[in-house]
């Protein structure tokens, strides 16, 4: 029996997770809000500092585990805010020091990705759409390649700007979904493929024009702009099915909340035969129960370190720089 704590703080959310043999036995997190702009990162880190022995004590109690029983700590090394990044690691290695146990260091994307594992997906191309990335992922020799992905900001982060210039707080991604059920106009907007990459700075100055001229309705360029985005996330997500002749794919990161973008995916999947995945919501945000749970596929498989000094954050840490042993 193996028993991996993780704990997730690459923006704005801190959490702590405990999974014992594959199983999510406590996901408890807090995620630094706003009314009105975006993260400042400095404040996000205070927020995590501020609430996590809170979120500690209530994960354990939650999971019904004493601290003793724990045999690792995962933690998310990358890509993040430095900042926030900073409080994760410092929390993992003074527990790490205090239980006398592993530290496991887990890329934050690929938790995104393995957490599929629930779905019983096996072999997926995943569209992963979340803040402050956008990337086609799939397996293939010995790591997750980056099939396509935007070529300038995050899909989140690109709505989250949208919304804060109609003057709404962050997250706004949620908000947005409503306005756009009530949308009834398509604005046109451009779209901006390239194989099986995105651009997406280009179509947020167009909007932020069209907000600024108050020629338009809000709803109707909430609704333009997901059919717009979506669209150019699906026909990517097509692509790399193609290119890879795999048959499933795997919806994942906070972006895959939104059900209109769900919707596109099933109509696509369905249209080339290939199955849908997607997890449920409080697995698709930022979480510690998929860094806990990608930290226990790690840990299994022999990765771990007891030097501390050995272990850093990676604010930059790309998917495909890690080498991913345990699938082989
Ligand atoms: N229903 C939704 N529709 C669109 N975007 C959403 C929805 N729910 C959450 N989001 C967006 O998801 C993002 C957060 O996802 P998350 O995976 O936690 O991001 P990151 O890991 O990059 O910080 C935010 O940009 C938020 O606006
Ligand atoms: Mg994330």
């Amino acid at each position: 029996m193996t028993i991996v704590l993780g704990i997730e703080s690459t923006a704005h959310t801190f959490g702590v997770g405990i999974v014992r043999n594959g199983e999510i036995l406590s996901n408890i997190k807090k995620t630094y809000v706003t009314e009105k702009g975006g993260i400042i990162p400095m404040e996000a880190a205070k927020h995590h500092n501020r609430f996590k022995a809170e979120i500690y004590s209530e994960a354990l109690e939650k999971a019904e585990i004493l601290e003793n029983k724990i045999d690792a700590i995962a933690f998310s090394q990358g890509p993040g805010l430095a900042p926030c990044l900073l409080e994760g690691m410092k929390f993992a290695k003074k527990l790490s020091k205090k239980l006398k146990k592993y530290i496991i260091p887990v890329n934050h994307c690929i938790a995104h990705l393995e957490i599929g594992r629930l779905t019983k997906t096996k072999n997926p191309v995943m569209l992963y759409a979340s803040g402050a990335n956008t990337q086609i992922i799939s397996y293939e020799s010995g790591k997750y390649r980056i099939f396509g992905e935007t070529l300038d900001i995050g899909v989140g982060n690109f709505i989250d700007n949208f919304a804060r210039y109609s003057g709404i707080g962050f997250p706004g991604g949620p908000i947005i979904e409503k306005l756009a059920l009530k949308g009834k106009k398509y604005i046109k907007l451009p779209y901006k493929v390239k194989g099986m990459d995105i651009a997406l700075s280009g179509i947020l100055t167009n909007l932020k024009q069209k907000i600024e001229s108050k020629k338009y309705n809000l709803n109707d360029l909430a609704y333009s702009m997901q059919e717009t985005v979506f669209a150019m996330l699906v026909e990517t997500a097509e692509r790399a099915l193609a290119h890879t002749g795999k048959k499933e794919l795997l919806l994942g990161g906070g972006v895959a909340c939104n059900s209109r973008l769900q919707e596109m995916c099933k109509i696509m999947c369905k249209e080339r035969k290939a199955k849908f995945f997607c997890p449920e919501k409080s697995l698709l945000v930022d979480n510690a129960g998929m860094i806990a749970f990608l930290g226990e596929i790690m840990f299994k498989s022999g990765i771990k370190e007891n030097n501390l000094d050995k272990i850093d954050i990676m604010p930059r840490q790309r998917t495909d720089d890690v080498e991913v042993v345990w699938r082989k």
